[in-house]
C-alpha cells in the first residue's frame, strides 16, 4: 500500500522513487495505491484545482506502466471506512509524539497561519491508510519512514490492547539503497514545492527538459586528475545513472578523471537520455487525459476494490474492539 498526495504535477523524484517500485511490485503482490487527496486539504484547503490534479495524477500513475485491472488505484476521499479507522486510532495516538514528528515541525514552520488539527494528526490518517488493508509493505521514500513508525507504534498499541488484528508495516524498496533523485540546483532532491526550475515532471516538454538541464551548475572542470566531485557536479552523475546507459556514464567518469570531461557535453547527453524516458510518458499521459470517461471508470473500479478490502478490515476492527452490540 502507498500514496502521492496529488498537490501538483509528478516529478522524477515520484517516478524513482515510489511509481517505479510500484510498477514492478504490480505482479507479485495484492497492491494498493492511493491517491492522497484528503491529506492535500492539510496544506492545501482550496479546491478548485484538485478534480485537475487528481485526474493528472491518476493519468500518470498509468502511464508509467501501472495496470489498473491488477492494482487497486483510487482516491482517498472514496473510502469513508479509512474516517473511521482514522477515528479510533486517534485514541491511541499521543499529543507529544505527534508534535514532535519532523514532517509536522517542519510544516509548521512553513505555514505558521494554518497549523490545523488535521496538519498535526497527519501521521494517523497516514496509518489508517496502511491499515485499512492491513498491509505489510509500503513502498516510500526516506521521508516517510518516520511516519511507517508511528503507524507500527498504532498497531502495537491496537493489537496490545483489543487482540492481534494488525501487521506491522514497513517500507519497501526493490534496491538495497533508496534512489536519491537531486535537484538541478545542486541543493536538495527534486520537489514538488521547492525551486520547479530545478526539478523535472513528467509534464515538460522536450525543450523545457533541455532547458532545465542545461542551466544545472557545473563549472571548468576538475583541475586535478582522480579529484573528489563537488556536489552539484555528483547529482548531475547521479541524475545520469538514472537514465543513461553504462557506456555512457563510463565516458563521463573517465573524461572527470582524466581532466577532459566538456560538461556542456555531458548535459546535451544527459538531456537527450532524460527526453527519451519523459517524452513517451509525457505523450501517453496527454492520451489518457482525453479520455475522461475511461478515468471514470478506472476510479470507480479502484475504489470498488478498496471498500471491499477496507470493509473487510473494519469488520473484524469493530469486533475486536466489542463495537459490536447486536
Ligand atoms: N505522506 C505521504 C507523502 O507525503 C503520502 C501518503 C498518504 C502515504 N498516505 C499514505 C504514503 C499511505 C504511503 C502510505 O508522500
Amino acid at each position: 500500500m502507498s500514496g502521492i498526495r496529488p498537490t501538483g504535477f509528478l516529478h522524477l523524484g515520484n517516478y524513482f522513487g515510489a511509481i517505479r517500485n510500484y510498477v514492478k511490485m504490480q505482479d507479485d503482490y495484492e497492491c494498493y495505491f492511493m491517491l492522497a487527496d484528503v491529506h492535500s486539504l492539510t496544506t492545501h484547503p482550496d479546491t478548485k484545482e484538485l478534480k485537475k490534479n487528481v485526474l493528472r495524477v491518476l493519468a500518470e500513475h498509468i502511464a508509467c506502466g501501472l495496470d489498473p485491472e491488477k492494482v487497486a488505484l483510487y482516491c482517498q476521499s472514496h473510502l469513508y471506512e479509512t474516517a473511521e479507522l482514522y477515528l479510533y486510532l486517534n485514541m491511541l495516538a499521543y499529543k507529544g509524539e505527534l508534535e514532535k514528528t519532523p514532517t509536522f515541525k517542519d510544516k509548521v514552520r512553513q505555514h505558521p497561519d494554518n497549523v490545523n488539527a488535521g496538519l498535526l494528526t497527519y501521521p494517523v490518517l497516514m496509518a489508517a491508510d496502511i491499515l485499512i488493508h492491513r498491509a505489510n509493505y509500503v513502498p516510500v521514500g526516506k521521508d516517510q519512514e518516520q511516519h511507517l513508525e508511528i503507524a507500527r507504534n498504532y498497531v502495537n498499541r491496537f493489537n496490545h490492547r483489543y487482540g492481534h488484528v494488525f501487521p506491522e508495516p514497513f517500507a519497501f524498496n526493490f534496491n538495497k539503497e533508496l534512489i536519491k533523485v537531486p535537484s538541478l540546483d545542486g541543493k536538495g532532491k527534486m520537489s514538488k514545492s521547492e525551486n520547479q526550475l530545478a526539478t523535472l515532471f513528467l509534464a515538460d516538454e522536450d525543450d523545457v527538459i533541455r532547458k532545465k538541464i542545461m542551466k544545472a551548475k557545473t563549472d571548468n572542470g576538475p583541475a586535478k586528475k582522480n579529484s573528489v566531485k563537488p556536489e552539484y557536479i555528483e547529482n548531475i552523475f547521479l541524475l545520469m545513472k538514472l537514465v543513461s546507459n553504462e557506456e555512457v556514464i563510463a565516458k563521463y567518469e573517465d573524461g572527470f578523471n582524466n581532466c577532459t570531461i566538456r560538461y556542456g557535453d555531458m548535459k546535451k547527453q544527459l538531456a537527450e537520455d532524460m527526453v527519451n524516458l519523459i517524452a513517451p510518458i509525457r505523450n501517453r499521459v496527454n492520451a489518457i487525459l482525453n479520455n475522461e470517461k475511461y478515468l471514470e471508470k478506472i476510479m470507480k473500479q479502484g475504489a470498488d476494490k478498496a471498500i471491499a478490502s477496507a470493509e473487510a478490515t473494519m469488520q473484524l476492527v469493530r469486533n475486536a474492539m466489542g463495537l459490536n452490540y447486536f
